[in-house]
């Protein structure tokens, strides 16, 4: 479904990505793994057409993506949920999930709110709450959301854990599953907590100075793999 291929990626004069390959396989859920500074929200973005990339090529599904701007990802059927959940603090949260659906209005807006209201019941009770008073979890939830009610056909989430209390980790967690295998989305997933990955990713790339060092399945993501390149 994505194909990422032989991407070189530099900020100034500094190379963040080397002849970076990978791929999304549709209704998998593939997760991006490496250490901190790797190039992991690089790749990302690049994905996303949020920075420019030196050479190598984005496809998603027929179409090549690096050619194309930013904003037709979203209309393709690309959602990003990005590190850091960047919800608007200062708006409620009905307001954050309407910029959400701009693009996504009508009956079918409406319908793809109300199953995102029925994923996030929680967020049904907060619509008129300041996204910014909610707690970690409730924001991520929030964050998915809005990238949910585009009706995206690949999500998108960078470090989804990030910050959140480990009991809601568990959550999170389960929202991935359903999504991923009851909902049908493909998912491509930054993920640095080990556990979590192995229950939610069916394969995996890991990352090491902007390069991919280890790929496969996830039953494959051996002990000394962990020991090289994932434990601090
Ligand atoms: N805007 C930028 N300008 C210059 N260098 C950058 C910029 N953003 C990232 N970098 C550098 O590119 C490399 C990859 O960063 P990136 O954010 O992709 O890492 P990451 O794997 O997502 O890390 P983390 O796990 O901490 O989120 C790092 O060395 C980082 O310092
Ligand atoms: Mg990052």
């Amino acid at each position: 479904m994505l194909f990422v291929e032989g991407v070189n990626q530099f900020y100034g004069e500094s190379q963040a990505l080397w002849a970076l390959s990978l791929s999304v396989p549709e209704g998998s859920c593939t997760c991006l793994m490496g250490r901190n500074g790797v190039g992991k929200t690089t790749t990302l973005e690049a994905v996303m057409g949020l920075l420019p990339i030196r050479s190598g090529r984005i496809r998603f599904q027929d179409q090549v993506l690096s050619s194309s701007p930013a904003e037709s990802r979203a209309k393709n059927g690309i959602a990003y949920v990005p590190q850091g959940r960047r919800i608007f603090a200062r708006l409620t949260v009905e307001e954050n999930l309407r910029i959400g659906l701009s693009t996504n209005s009508g009956a079918r807006g409406r319908k793809a709110l109300e199953r995102v209201l029925e994923l996030f019941p929680v967020l049904g009770e907060m619509m008129h709450r300041f996204g910014g008073d909610l707690s970690g979890g409730q924001q991520q939830q929030l964050a998915v959301g809005r990238a949910l009610v585009l009706e995206p056909t690949l999500l998108i989430l960078d470090e989804p854990t990030e910050g959140i209390q480990p009991n809601v980790v568990h959550e999170i967690g389960d929202t991935i599953l359903r999504l991923n295998r009851d909902a049908g989305l493909s998912v491509l997933l930054v993920e640095q907590k080990l556990p979590l990955a192995r229950r939610v990713a069916d394969r995996f790339y890991v990352l090491d100075k902007g390069r991919s060092v280890a790929e496969g399945l996830i039953d494959e993501l051996s002990d000394s793999i962990v020991a090289q390149y994932l434990t601090v």
